[in-house]
């Protein structure tokens, strides 16, 4: 069954050109892309995107790496996008991606735990609420329903 994600490409990879070849990976895995946009988020917008990460420590340098160039969002549709997109980037942190998924985007794009290149939804939920963030879509529902 088709489902939906939210892919990222994160300021320091848009910084550094990283944003056709991430593109033609995902391409490349089977993902349609459904609508895809360049944007400078405010902090504002990045402190509602990551809000479930607002009391963490890390908080204020992640709304200052997040605000300080363009992010490249993406809809992603394919079969079970949110997990395989999650594996396709590979784990948080580069350094530790380069170890346990070297062919992971993570590994090969990212710096560290912070500069990862890349974000994805973490559930078919969180998907739905950030496109919305991104896109203005008429949006069906990304989670079964009982009819
Ligand atoms: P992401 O998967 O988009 O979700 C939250 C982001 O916060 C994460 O990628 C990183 O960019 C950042 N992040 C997570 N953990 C840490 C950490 N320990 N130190 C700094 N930044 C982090």
């Amino acid at each position: 069954l088709p489902e939906k994600t939210l892919a990222m490409i994160k300021p320091d990879a848009v910084q550094a050109n990283y944003t056709s070849a991430i593109r033609q990976i995902i391409l490349s895995e089977g993902f349609h892309i459904l609508d895809e946009k360049l944007a400078h988020l405010d902090d504002v917008a990045v402190k509602s995107f990551y809000r479930e990460h607002a009391e963490r420590s890390f908080f204020p340098s992640l709304i200052r790496f997040m605000t300080s160039a363009p992010v490249y969002a993406m809809i992603l549709e394919r079969e079970e996008a949110v997990k395989k997109w999650r594996t396709l980037m590979g784990p948080t942190d580069s350094n530790k991606a380069r170890i346990e998924a070297p062919n992971s985007i993570r590994a090969k794009f990212g710096i560290d735990g912070q500069q990862n290149c890349v974000h994805g939804s973490d559930s078919p939920e969180a998907a739905v609420r950030e496109i919305s963030t991104f896109f203005r879509v008429l949006q069906e529902s990304n989670v079964d329903s009982p009819r």
